[in-house]
């Protein structure tokens, strides 16, 4: 039986280096790898290397994250179903994404970090105007954010250049659109008919020669992710729920940490797997970030369509 450390057999430590409570680093970790910036992002496209994404919505999970080798931290209107028990991202505000980006965005400052962070604009806070998406971008841009995402095609695109050629990175969303579940009609794999399919290839092209630098593609078909990202040699695309040939894969938080109560998707996997010797959060994140990069995850059979 292992037993609990006591205060006369806790390993000494010295003032400099004192533990501190509340997840917080005490001493910022010195930096381990570079910066993430979107030339790393398009050299490892170049260089076939994947890209590991994660949600986070704290300042914790976020350096975490990091720590774990993460290369982009999405603070996503996720947060509005895994964080604030909301049945759908609808409801999700610009402030509520505000401040989830800034607890992110001092999480990762603190421990000195290298990820790239992305905030995603909620529902109606860009479908007014391209003058109302620079309002919102800038508000998450300002919380600390390097790089906005947006959910949409076609009409998304306007949108996409003229953030672009103001300076704010975008990545752009394709294929299932979470914001738009009531009018896809629920959470389903999209791109399927030979339409749909050829509609979502142009759209990708055209939002890469709008000036997206990221693609994320969730739910669709594995081959026609393949496709796209094969397509697009200028904007890296990451899959969930997209098989194993995107340029690099996302997962909620949440979802890959085995948090769901309810029927997982199918797309997911737990890191967080005591059978495969994987006892922390920190150990899950590592494992997810070995398996994205070694191409082990996600597994077309289990994970794709
Ligand atoms: O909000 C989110 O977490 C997302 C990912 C699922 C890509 O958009």
């Amino acid at each position: 039986m292992t037993s609990v450390p006591t205060a006369a057999t806790a390993p000494a430590v010295n003032d400099a280096a004192a533990a501190q409570p509340y997840g917080a680093p005490s001493v910022p970790t010195p930096l381990a790898r570079k910066s993430i910036g979107l030339p790393r992002l398009r050299d490892m496209q170049a260089q076939g290397e994947k890209i590991a994404m994660l949600t986070a919505y704290d300042a914790t999970f976020a350096a975490v994250a990091d720590a774990a080798g993460i290369d982009c931290i999405l603070v996503g209107d996720s947060l509005g179903m895994v964080c604030q028990g909301l049945d759908s991202t609808v409801g999700v505000t610009l402030e509520a994404m505000r401040h989830h980006t800034e607890c992110v965005a001092s999480g990762l400052r603190r421990a000195q970090a290298a990820a790239w962070l992305i905030g995603d604009l909620p529902f109606g806070s860009y479908h007014e105007s391209k003058e109302q998406a620079l309002r919102s971008a800038v508000v998450l841009m300002q919380a600390g954010a390097q790089m906005v995402k947006i959910e949409g095609g076609g009409w998304t695109l306007e949108t996409v250049r003229f953030l672009v050629e103001r300076g704010i990175p975008v990545c752009a969303h394709l294929g299932l659109t979470p914001q738009t579940v009531h009018a896809l009609g629920g959470y389903r794999v999209q791109g399927k008919t030979e339409e749909s399919a050829a509609l979502l290839r142009r759209e990708a092209s055209a939002l890469q020669d709008a000036g997206a630098s990221l693609l994320v593609l969730e739910m669709v078909p594995a081959a026609l992710a393949l496709e796209v990202t094969q397509l697009l040699t200028r904007c890296p695309t990451i899959g969930i729920g997209a098989g194993n040939g995107t340029s690099g894969q996302v997962l909620v938080l949440h979802d890959m940490l085995g948090m769901n109560l309810g029927k997982m998707a199918r797309f997911v996997h737990n890191f967080l797997d005591g059978a495969a010797g994987v006892h922390s959060v920190r150990g899950a994140m590592r494992a997810y970030v070995r398996a994205v990069k070694d191409g082990s995850f996600p597994d077309n059979a289990l994970h794709a369509w």
